[in-house]
């Protein structure tokens, strides 16, 4: 018998059965679970039993896994290092994180609109979200599909929008949420990169918008202009009916496409309930403009020639 496929609405999101992912997966179910992941964007694996190295397995299923954590851990040592980001309010010792902790200064930038890694100049395919353990109120992961946002554009704005690449920093979403204090070594790690704004999904054709909080300045457009334009495709992406609300169980597997969906954490009392999650994140196969063969702007090549020559 192979997978099956119950979707939430009918092009985004799906809840995935029959598969024991701490298993080795067939080809058949593989292939059956890519043309889900690719007509869908965010799929559920309810009821799951992962070790990490079963996690990680089935991640790097999808591409190479992402090796580097955004924050030193010299400066925020957190339980994991390597392929897993640790999605939890733990501290590296397992306790609730202190109220100004610098890890929970980081992390409350999940809670703004964002896709993972667009801020690397190779951004990510997809992530893979484990939960362990989950809050009994909030807490919960919203998605929402930029490919239909890019459809219900209109034809001007389509036009308007062909061809611009945006710079993604990851000091731009973090300047938002109230975080500032990156080391030397990670702003050296993470210098500014461009994305497009529009970008084309290889394994279907679908064009996507590809905004997040990490986007800020527009190539081409005065800084003013360029925020208005990312602000107001933010909020247009965001309008309900393109976010699905996740409300999680424990135990469950949520992979999602970087590179047509936005997600955000909600709220909860992370001074008082752990909630306990671990993610593997998968590389894309190149650079947005690079996938869409449109010539970075001069500026960004010679900033990454420079970082190069050093
Ligand atoms: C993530 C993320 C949000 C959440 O894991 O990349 O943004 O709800 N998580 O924990
Ligand atoms: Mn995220």
């Amino acid at each position: 018998m192979g997978i099956t496929v119950c979707p939430v609405t009918p092009g985004f999101a799906a809840e995935i059965g029959d598969i024991d992912l701490s298993q080795p997966v067939s080809a058949a179910d593989f292939a059956a679970i890519q043309q889900a992941f690719w007509k869908y964007s965010v799929l559920i694996f309810p009821g799951q039993n992962l070790a990490p190295e079963q996690h990680l397995a089935f991640g790097a299923m999808f591409g190479p896994i992402e090796n580097e954590r955004t924050l030193d851990p010299k400066a925020t040592p957190t339980r994991y290092t390597g392929a897993f980001s640790d999605i939890s309010n733990l501290t590296a010792d397992g306790k609730i994180w202190g109220e100004s902790s610098r890890q929970r200064m980081y992390k409350a930038g999940n809670k703004l609109w964002h896709t993972d890694s667009s801020f690397k100049f190779l951004p990510s395919l997809c992530s893979l979200l484990y939960s362990t353990m989950i809050a009994p109120i909030g807490g919960h992961t919203e998605f929402a599909d930029q490919r239909a946002a890019y459809d219900a554009l209109p034809a001007a704005m389509k036009k308007k929008l062909d061809g611009l690449v945006v710079e993604h920093w990851i000091a731009t979403s973090r300047r938002r949420s109230g975080f500032s204090e990156f080391t030397e070594e990670e702003k050296k790690r993470l210098p500014p990169v461009p994305q497009m704004l529009v970008r084309t999904i290889p394994q279907n054709g679908r064009k996507s918008l590809y905004v997040a909080s990490h986007a800020g300045p527009v190539y081409g457009m005065s800084d003013a202009e360029g925020r208005a334009l990312i602000d107001g495709l933010i909020a247009h992406v965001t309008q309900r009916q393109f976010v699905y609300t996740h409300r999680w169980r424990a135990n469950e597997l949520i992979m999602w496409d970087n590179r047509c969906t936005m997600h955000r954490g909600t709220d909860f009392d992370d001074l008082r309930w752990v909630r306990d999650m671990r993610r593997v994140t998968v590389s894309d196969v190149a650079n947005s403009c690079e996938q869409e063969g449109v010539p970075l702007p001069a500026e960004a090549a010679a900033q990454r020639s420079a970082l190069a020559a050093h």
